[in-house]
C-alpha cells in the first residue's frame, strides 16, 4: 500500500527564515525519497496569488480586520482545493510556507477577531482542514523584525510593516497555539546555521516519516 501524504505547515512571525527553510526542508524530504510539492500562502494557487497582491500591497489601512481576515480565507479555500488536497490525495507531501495559523495570530492580533471567529471562517473557506504537523519557527521577536528590515528595507508589505506591539501580540498567539496543541504544532529553534536549523525541523517530523 502506498504511504499516505502529508502536510506540513511552517510558521513563524517575520524574519525568521521560513522561506528559507520551507525550500530546505522540501529538498532534505527529497532526499529521502518523497514525493514533495512546496507551497506558500498567502498564495499557492492562481486565484490565491491574486488574493495575496490585493492583501500585501497598498495602504496599511487598505483593508478593515475583518475584510482582511475573509480575504486570507478565501485565498486559501481556493489553495486547499485547487493544490493541497488533490497532492495529497495523490500520495504527496505538502511543505507549506504559513498556513490557519498565521491567520489565527496576525488577524486576531489587534484584538478584533477572537481566534474561534478566524476558525469559524476557515471552517467556511477550507472545510476546517488542519495540517498533519505544524512547525513553529521560534526566534527571538526583536531580532526577526530587525532581520526582515534589513532584507525588505522599504520594500516590505503592508502586514509586516506593522509596529512592534503588532508583531509582538503575534508571536504571542503563536507561542499559545503551540502550547494549547502539542500534538500538532512543534516550537523549533530558529537560531543557527540554516542546516542545523533544518536538522531540526527534520527532527520534528521523525514520526511521520515512512
Ligand atoms: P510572508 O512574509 O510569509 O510572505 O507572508 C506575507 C505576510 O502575510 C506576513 O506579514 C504574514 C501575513 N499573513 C497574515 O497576516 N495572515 C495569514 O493568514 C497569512 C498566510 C499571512
Amino acid at each position: 500500500m502506498r504511504a499516505p501524504g502529508r502536510f506540513i505547515t511552517l510558521e513563524g512571525g517575520e524574519g525568521v527564515g521560513k522561506s528559507t527553510q520551507a525550500g530546505l526542508l522540501t529538498q532534505a524530504l527529497r532526499t529521502q525519497g518523497l514525493d514533495v510539492v512546496q507551497t506558500r500562502e498567502p498564495g499557492g494557487s492562481a486565484g490565491a496569488e491574486a488574493i495575496r497582491d490585493l492583501l500585501l500591497t497598498g495602504a496599511g489601512d487598505r483593508w478593515s480586520t475583518r475584510a482582511e481576515a475573509l480575504l486570507f480565507a478565501a485565498a486559501r479555500g481556493d489553495h486547499v482545493a485547487r493544490t493541497i488536497l488533490p497532492a495529497v490525495a495523490a500520495g504527496q507531501w505538502i511543505v507549506c510556507d504559513r498556513f490557519i495559523d498565521s491567520s489565527r495570530a496576525y488577524q486576531s492580533a489587534t484584538g478584533e477577531l477572537s481566534d474561534a471567529e478566524i476558525l469559524s471562517l476557515h471552517a467556511v473557506g477550507s472545510a476546517g482542514l488542519m495540517p498533519d504537523r505544524t512547525l513553529l519557527l521560534a526566534f527571538d521577536q526583536a531580532e526577526g523584525a530587525e532581520r526582515a528590515r534589513a532584507r525588505d528595507g522599504d520594500a516590505g508589505d503592508r502586514i509586516g510593516d506593522r509596529d512592534t506591539t503588532f508583531h509582538t501580540g503575534v508571536s504571542d498567539r503563536f507561542a499559545a497555539i503551540a502550547a494549547a496543541e502539542p500534538a500538532r504544532v512543534r516550537t523549533v529553534d530558529a537560531s543557527g546555521s540554516p542546516e542545523q536549523v533544518t536538522s531540526r525541523l527534520l527532527a520534528a517530523l521523525a514520526d511521520l516519516l515512512p
